[in-house]
């Protein structure tokens, strides 16, 4: 029987309990992981459409989620728009190819995703034939992905990204349009390849003022939304975003998700009861006590209040420090208490 919990609560219905999925939660915490990880590289990973979706699966099975999501990345796209990618142990991500002037991003393409990243494509189709629950598609959003692309990786401050932003405005167009044209590419292949809901990661979007959001950013996101096509949900995840939860509401998004360093219930109403809700426990309750983290959970589910349209998940990704038991524990814990 296939488990469309998800799908419905993203449509704001009426629901017989809370839908529950955990960003990342296919990784390095669970040992099946390990299995497959031990013997290829994390890009080789993603990029063989047998080894996603198996990997895709395995909290599927282990923990009985109410939705799946394709195992890749946010930079899986930007390589393919001819940025050097590599994954350095203990690092994260290394983006080579310099992005300064307009010659650098002259340089950049908008791939064809079936053309230059028929792996995602592959693995879509490969996990709509197993799966029995529904298949979130993603991408990263058009500044998350900038930032990478122009800081080279990670960033504590965002400085070479936030500089062309206020000082090289035209560069910082011609490079957003870009990646907005990819990302609405790459969603709109994944959607016609399978993928039964999408979410747009904008990870780091929390380092920005609401005036430069909206400024800066929005338009880019909002072209991306509007942009794509069939009516599959989508959700549009953001972190330290509390102060920015209307205006990510404004560029798009049927759900839109938020982190624990705002109540669920103030985030709601900042975002509109006409807008669905994803999130939002902080993912280090997972490492306290089964206590503690129902107690915690129970506090989540109930500044939800019962509403139609909110989906479980942590406030972000999963580490890959959790404890199982207390993965489990959490799945059963939301299941059994948002029963009608
Ligand atoms: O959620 C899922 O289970 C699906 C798979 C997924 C991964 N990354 C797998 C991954 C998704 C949706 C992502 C998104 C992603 N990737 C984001 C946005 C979400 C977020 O957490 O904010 C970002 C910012 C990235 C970039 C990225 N990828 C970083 C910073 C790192 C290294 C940091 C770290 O956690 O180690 C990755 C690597 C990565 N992506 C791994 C996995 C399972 C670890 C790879 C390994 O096995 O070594």
């Amino acid at each position: 029987m296939f488990n469309d919990l998800f799908l419905r609560t993203c449509r704001l219905e009426e629901t017989e309990r809370t839908p529950v999925w955990l960003m990342r939660q296919a990784g390095r915490y669970m040992k099946e992981y390990w299995g497959i990880r031990s013997k290829h590289s994390f890009l080789e990973m993603c990029k063989t459409p047998e080894i996603a979706a198996r990997v895709t699966m395995q909290p599927i099975d282990t923990f009985g989620f109410d939705a799946a999501i394709l195992f890749s990345d946010i930079l899986i796209p930007v390589e393919a728009m001819g940025v050097d990618l590599e994954f350095v142990e203990g690092r994260g991500p290394v983006l080579t190819t310099k992005i300064e002037d307009i010659t650098d991003i002259n340089r950049l393409v908008v791939p064809d995703p079936e053309e230059d990243l028929p792996f995602v494509l592959d693995a879509i189709r490969l996990l709509r034939k197993r799966l029995n629950v529904p298949l979130i598609g993603f991408s990263g959003a058009p500044f998350t992905l900038a930032s990478y692309i122009i800081e080279g990786g990670g960033s504590r401050n965002y400085l070479k990204a936030k500089s062309m932003m206020y000082n090289e405005p035209r560069l910082w167009k011609s490079l957003m349009e870009k990646i907005a044209d990819t990302v609405t590419d790459y969603l709109n292949a994944q959607i016609d390849a399978g993928a039964q809901a999408v979410q747009v990661f904008d990870s780091w979007v929390g380092c920005l003022s609401p005036e430069d959001y909206k400024q800066f950013v929005q338009p880019y996101t909002k072209q991306v939304f509007d942009g794509l096509k069939g009516d599959v949900p989508r959700i549009h995840f953001g972190t330290g975003s509390a102060m920015l939860l209307e205006h990510m509401r404004n560029a798009g998004g049927d759900v839109i998700g938020c982190d624990w360093r705002i109540g669920l219930d103030d985030a709601w109403t900042r975002i509109g009861y006409d807008h669905g809700i994803q999130g939002n426990l902080d993912p280090i309750l997972l490492h306290a006590t089964p206590e503690v983290l129902v107690e915690r959970i129970r506090g989540v589910l109930d500044k939800a209040g019962g509403r139609p349209g909110h989906v479980f998940n942590l406030g972000h990704g999963i580490l890959p420090t959790t404890p199982v038991e207390n993965v489990k524990v959490l799945v059963d814990a939301v299941k059994k208490y948002s029963l009608k």
